[in-house]
């Protein structure tokens, strides 16, 4: 569609149970914002919407596990999440949530219309039931164990260890996680949206219709059509989100995903009483920027849904991105990988603008890619720094110097110049058709050759050598120069809102219309710039080295969780227990066994007797270490010998995350022969 008159972005609401990351913000809010500014920038009228997403199982989860409700969670979430994206200058028009009441309100309404339109089909169906919560268990919300793997702590939706995605009933040994009891089928009515009936229109509106749309995005839609598609159940027995509005479904709640893309209608609503000239007025292009998870609910459902209710608009494009890994891992927030925007923000003090550099620099626009601390230093330090920082430092330092800071007007431009000068306004063209095409990391690559070719020119016309000979030359050099460096304001301002609002105070000008770029006479001579500051500053490496040592302290902190959490082994009797004698003794002599690694012989006082054991302890602690130490002694092992050495008894040890052993020993001295029981 190019006769449009206004463009409607959303951008995925982000979960309100953790904080937001860089991966959020590489994949959804870094691109729509610079989008967003871009269209601004053109004069056209743009609405930009976000919010949180508050409902579905994992908040109600979190807030159970944390003994607090689930509203106290997504409050917490919310304000963490949109404080991040207002610091890093996501300009939205809008920041909703779910959890409000026009939302609750809106989805409701839209629910009510489609059921009393015939548009669902009602289906009763058996689903696991906890008699003692007396609730339906939502998938998270059953562990057993995996068919595929046999990890006994597969979820009902998914096995984390190895990555099946299940059905709730294919689980064996079901468990609630509620109560901890074996959970009974009980029946239940849901409703559906017929997906199968909206396939052909799909099929045509997509497959024949959006054949321009990315083609991760293409391929994903081609593929769950073609795989044909089925009903799909948009309520839920849960107590979290917003109620049915139906006689008799009490306890049921429209799902998460059925209830989170009308929030971009209540947002709508929320900012603007005219909010029907978005949604309703075929004058207006929608355009969803989300994740990859996100496609199919923003291609496939979300539009159904719309297109059931009659009286919307549909998407006119989804530029999704792939994913965002880290230092080689995928992100993920409850292994706390992650480099988090709150955190971020309070570390790099006005530093927004490099992170959203490096993260459209590197976008997983169409593969995912991976974000090193390493790249982020280079990319700042060479790129921002070393190219366009430099080329406009010089400028404006040369400006003060030669004129104190008053734009030379220009001489008669020799082929140099005007060479130079064509580039910049054939460069606008190049970086417009990345822009429109939301190829952002190509789009910022040609605005950083922009600064390029203004630090080549510098480099290569040397007004600093020219001054002493030819002043009128330099006058047009600089000149030319101030006139680049106007152009990166424009260029560059969706990218870098920060900092080309710093660079237009140093060349005291206004905020211009992107139809400026390319001018070569933004700043006429006589204009006054001031003194500048620098645009970037070096990042040292060893600020660099302290967040590499906090990923590895995560790596290492979950490594030891992964230790705490090893499976419980099958339960013994007490009879079984109390047959293990255990003592407290002292080492009162030790050394190592020869020819061995790993083995010390040890001599401990039991207060029973004084008894050789010999311990495999000898890769953690040296002999003279040990010497005195109380320990824990399982003194009626059956005796057996080790190395020729009769080792009579077994000393208690705990295994580190990495597998080091530390000695199990009481917090004060006891006698020798005090029973551990
Ligand atoms: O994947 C997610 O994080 C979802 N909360 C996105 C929802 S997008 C929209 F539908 F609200
Ligand atoms: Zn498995």
């Amino acid at each position: 569609m190019s006769n449009y008159k206004r463009t409607l972005i959303t951008s995925a609401l982000p979960y309100a149970n953790g904080p937001v990351h860089i991966g959020h913000l590489a994949g959804v809010y870094v691109p729509a914002d610079i989008y967003a500014r871009y269209l601004r920038m053109k004069g056209e009228e743009v609405a930009f919407i976000g919010g949180s997403d508050e409902h579905g199982v994992p908040i109600t989860i979190k807030a159970k596990n944390e003994g607090v409700t689930p509203q106290d969670v997504v409050d917490k979430y919310h304000n963490i999440i949109k404080d991040s994206f207002s610091r890093f200058g996501i300009s939205f028009d809008v920041y909703s949530r779910t959890s409000a009441k026009v939302h609750h309100d809106t989805a409701s309404e839209f629910f009510k219309k489609l059921y009393d339109e015939g548009k669902f089909i009602e289906k009763t169906s058996e689903q696991y039931y906890d008699e003692e919560a007396k609730q339906f268990l939502a998938d998270r919300y059953i562990v057993g164990t995996c068919p595929k793997c046999g990890n006994e702590k597969a979820y009902g939706d998914q096995c984390e260890a190895c990555g099946t995605s299940l059905n709730a009933t294919d689980l064996i040994n079901p468990k609630s996680t509620l109560s901890g009891n074996i959970p009974v089928m009980k029946e239940t009515k849901h409703w559906y949206l017929p997906l199968d009936q909206y396939e052909p229109w799909l099929r045509e509106w997509i497959l024949e219709g959006h054949k321009e749309w990315k083609s991760n995005v293409y391929g994903q839609c081609k593929s769950w059509i073609d795989g044909g598609l089925n009903p799909r159940a948009v309520t839920r027995d849960l107590d979290w989100g917003v109620p049915v509005p139906v006689d008799g479904a009490d306890g049921k709640v429209l799902y998460v995903w059925f209830d989170a893309p009308i929030g971009y209608i209540s947002a709508t609503k929320e900012w603007t009483a005219d909010w029907t000239k978005w949604w309703k007025d075929p004058e207006t292009r929608m355009l969803h920027f989300i994740g990859k998870d996100n496609i199919v609910f923003h291609c496939i459902i979300f539009p159904a849904m719309l297109k059931a209710e009659g009286t919307y608009i549909l998407p006119e494009n989804v530029p999704a991105n792939e994913f965002l890994n880290l230092e080689g891992d995928k992100i993920s927030t409850s292994r706390n990988w992650a480099v988090w925007l709150h955190e971020y923000l309070e570390e790099f003090p006005g530093k927004e603008d490099v992170l959203k550099y490096v993260l459209t620099a590197n976008a997983p626009e169409t593969k995912d890619n991976d974000f090193t601390w390493k790249d982020f230093q280079a990319r700042n330090n060479n790129e921002l720094v070393a190219i366009l920082g430099n080329f406009i430092n010089r400028a404006l330092v040369l400006t003060q110097k030669y004129y104190n800071g008053v734009v030379p007007a220009a001489g008669e431009l020799q082929d140099v110049d005007k060479d130079t000068l064509a580039q910049i306004v054939s460069l606008k063209a190049d970086v417009e058709k990345s822009l429109d095409t939301f190829r952002f990391r190509e789009a910022l690559k040609i605005a950083m050759d922009m600064a390029r070719l203004g630090n080549k020119y510098l480099a290569d016309m040397e007004p600093w050598k020219v001054v002493k000979t030819d002043e009128e030359r330099v006058k047009t050099i600089m000149n030319t120069c101030l006139q680049i460096a106007a152009n990166l304001t424009i260029v560059f301002a969706p990218f870098l809102p920060f900092t080309m609002n710093k660079l237009r105070g140093f060349l005291n000008m206004d905020h211009l219309e992107w139809s400026e770029l390319g001018r070569t006479d933004i700043l006429l001579a006589g204009h006054k710039v001031k003194e500048p500051e620098l645009l970037f500053e070096k990042i040292e490496d060893s600020v660099i080295e302290t967040q590499i040592q906090k990923l590895q302290d995560t790596k290492k902190a979950n490594e030891m969780a992964a230790v705490t959490a090893a499976p419980q082994k099958e339960n013994c009797s007490y009879d079984d227990f109390s047959k293990m004698d255990i003592r407290v003794g002292t080492i009162i002599e030790a050394e190592k066994v020869a020819k061995t690694k790993k083995l010390l012989k040890l001599k401990i006082d039991t207060g029973i007797d004084q008894r050789t054991v010999v311990s495999g302890i000898a890769e953690y602690y040296e002999p003279e270490q040990v010497i005195g130490q109380q320990v824990c002694i399982l003194v009626n092992l059956e005796p057996r010998e080790l190395k020729g050495i009769l080792s009579q008894g077994m000393i208690l040890m705990a295994a580190d995350a990495d597998g080091a052993l530390k000695f199990v020993s009481p917090v004060n001295a006891v006698k020798n022969g005090s029973e551990v029981k």
